[in-house]
């Protein structure tokens, strides 16, 4: 059975975007000496030389105005025990200051951004260049320095995003 939709309803191409399981991580930023994070799933890798990769931001999101103003970004991927972070830094209106309370962090030293430890794999990037899309802005990083964490030998189970919830898959 074929259900078609209507392509000018968000709810609807949600619905389809939602068959398409992606990872999720946290994107951060220091802009004017506030540590701003929100949780994205629109990461994607661009090119390997150079290395590159991209995020779509919403342009009503605080992280919009906050990542154009830095320059220079982190990205942190999350592994599946990090639901709650997810959670958290995709909650509107959450307090800005002392979001990071209560998740160890550690601060990129090329980005300025807070990066957090309990990630699968880390990386700081500049921004190369800003491309409209939409109601999102697509911001292309030059990736800086990379963090691979292995604290458990690396068999991790990632998050997942799918059919609008979170996932972790037993790794095999
Ligand atoms: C799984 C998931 C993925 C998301 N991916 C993105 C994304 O790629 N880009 C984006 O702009 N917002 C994304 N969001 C929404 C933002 O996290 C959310 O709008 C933002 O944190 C709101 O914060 P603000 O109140 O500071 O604007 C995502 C939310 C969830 C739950």
């Amino acid at each position: 059975m074929v259900v078609q939709l209507d392509v000018n309803d968000p709810v609807e191409f949600r619905r389809v975007l939602a068959r398409y399981a992606t990872g999720v991580v946290v994107v951060s930023a220091c802009a004017n000496g506030v540590d701003h994070a929100m949780t994205a799933n629109s990461l994607t890798s661009v090119s390997l030389r150079p290395p590159l990769v991209l995020v779509c931001v919403d342009r009503r999101a605080r992280f919009h105005e906050a990542i154009m103003q830095a320059g220079s970004w982190a990205v942190s991927i999350l592994g599946g025990k990090s639901r709650d972070a997810a959670s958290w830094f995709a909650t509107r209106g959450r307090p800005l200051r002392g979001q990071f309370a209560g998740y160890a962090t550690s601060r990129g030293g090329l980005s300025g951004a807070l990066m957090l430890d309990d990630a699968l794999g880390r990386m700081e990037c500049d921004t190369e260049a800003v491309h409209p899309g939409g109601d999102h802005t697509i911001v292309v990083g030059r990736v800086r320095s990379l963090d691979l964490l292995d604290s458990d030998g690396g068999s991790s189970p990632p998050l997942i995003y799918y059919r609008h919830g979170f996932r972790s898959p037993a790794t095999e």
